[in-house]
């Protein structure tokens, strides 16, 4: 039988923008998802969608379901009808401030839908073990979006280190900076100080990542956070400083910021280098995840919001390119990322039902798909490094076996 998901997405800003509409419009071109809705708080971030350039230019007579349908206050609630509404075991994608994916999540989940979340899944780990949980009692995927994963250079990365050519990671650095002008944007309403910082928000790529290429798991991490304000007055940890402890003895540093400068080139600076040793040598494994090899200067500056008219763009994570025919095709690892996951969830509804439970297991296993079973050493940090900050840096350890959790 061919399956045909519906997907809903919950959030309408620029993650849902950026990468998960176009990649889900793609899956609807080519047959292999069904409708598409879309929830956000006020139908303006909707509007905006709908009549976004790019989008209708890359995906002519594709469109999708709104909720809410048209203007009025913002509607925190209306997300739970929109859930109510699909058929079950659809796919919910959920890209609402980290604070909120739980409750999304898990309203879901118990209206038995498949769920593909961006990172960070949760901001705790019990509330990722309930999620797993939860899936597992009804036979559903969780994929959590950590679309560095699907980047080649990390999948090769990976393999390398798996066969034995880097040896042992024993130190490391990683930094990603966004760009000043996010400060402008919606984050100025949630990226406060009390609910997230810039490590908890875009440093759990590179933790997961060293995770993903070695294996190896975080023991402990402090945060060190400067105070800044958002051009609204709300305070948020806008520049931070972690460190991460691995349970081989390593230690990764990880720099996070919205401060990377507007006139700077690309659209934000990040990259990783980890030393590591073995057979009496040392060895090492350096990516630039910024600067990918191309220098383009324009003759004028573009309109997007950090756009600069001297650029190097990224030709790895999402672009659109002209494969001939109507429209656009979306090329990248955002796009490979939502596709891993949606084609995961398509791969279960395929098989009978006797089998999905070994099929969510063989998942797990292969770890590529960050599930929270194989991925919750990422909420164990995220709990730690919060715990951390709001205390001034201050070294919080990880416990693993029977009932994980910090110290
Ligand atoms: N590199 C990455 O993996 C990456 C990049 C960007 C964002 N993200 C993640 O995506 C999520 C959203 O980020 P963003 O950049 O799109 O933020 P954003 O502020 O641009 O958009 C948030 C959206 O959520 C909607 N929303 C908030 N509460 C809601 C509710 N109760 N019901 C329905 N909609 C609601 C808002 O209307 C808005 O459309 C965050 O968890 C963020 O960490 C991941």
């Amino acid at each position: 039988m061919m399956v045909r998901p519906q997907v809903l997405i919950v959030g309408g800003g620029m993650i849902t923008h950026d990468q998960l509409l176009p990649s889900v419009y793609q899956m609807q071109r080519q047959g292999r998802t069904g409708e598409i809705s879309i929830c956000a708080l006020r139908y303006s971030s909707l509007r905006r969608l709908a009549h976004d350039e790019m989008l209708e230019r890359a995906f002519p007579g594709q469109s999708f379901h709104a909720y809410p349908s048209s203007d009025g206050p913002a509607r925190p609630e209306l997300f739970r009808k929109a859930i109510a509404a699909l058929p079950p075991r659809q796919i919910v994608m959920v890209a609402v401030p980290d604070q909120a994916h739980y409750d999304v999540v898990m309203t879901a989940l118990l209206h038995d839908q498949h769920i593909c979340c961006v990172k960070p899944l949760v901001l705790e780990h019990r509330q990722a073990v309930e999620i797993e949980r939860e899936a597992r009692a009804r036979g559903l995927v969780v994929g959590v979006e950590y679309h560095k994963r699907f980047d080649d250079r990390s999948l090769m990365a990976r393999r390398k280190y798996r066969e034995g050519w880097f040896g042992e990671f024993r130190l490391g650095t990683a930094c990603l900076f966004e760009k000043w002008y996010y400060r402008h944007s919606n984050f100025q309403n949630w990226m406060t100080a009390e609910n997230s910082d810039a490590f908890t928000y875009i440093g759990c790529h590179y933790v997961d990542l060293v995770h993903f290429i070695t294996g190896l798991l975080p023991v402990s991490v402090s945060v060190y956070g400067v105070r800044d304000r958002f051009p609204n007055g709300s305070e948020g940890f806008l520049w931070t400083d972690a460190r991460v402890i691995w349970n081989n003895g390593a230690c990764l540093n990880v720099q996070n910021g919205l401060g990377f400068p507007d006139a700077a080139p690309g659209t934000n600076t990040q990259g990783m280098v980890m030393y590591c040793s073995g057979e009496d040598k040392g060895a090492l494994l350096a990516h630039s995840d910024q600067y990918r090899g191309l220098k383009y200067s324009y003759t004028h500056k573009p309109g997007d919001a950090g756009a600069t008219i001297y650029t190097e763009p990224s030709p790895d994570y999402f672009q659109y390119v002209d494969l001939g025919g109507a429209g656009l095709t979306p090329i990248g690892y955002g796009y490979r990322s939502v596709e891993h996951i949606v084609s995961s969830i398509i791969r279960v509804e395929s098989e009978p039902e006797d089998r999905r439970l070994a099929l969510l297991d063989e998942f797990d296993q292969a770890g590529i798909m960050a599930t929270p079973r194989n991925s919750s050493y990422n909420e164990l940090v995220v709990e730690a490094g919060r715990r951390s900050i709001l205390n001034g840096g201050r070294q919080v350890d990880i416990r693993y076996g029977e009932a994980p959790g910090i110290e």
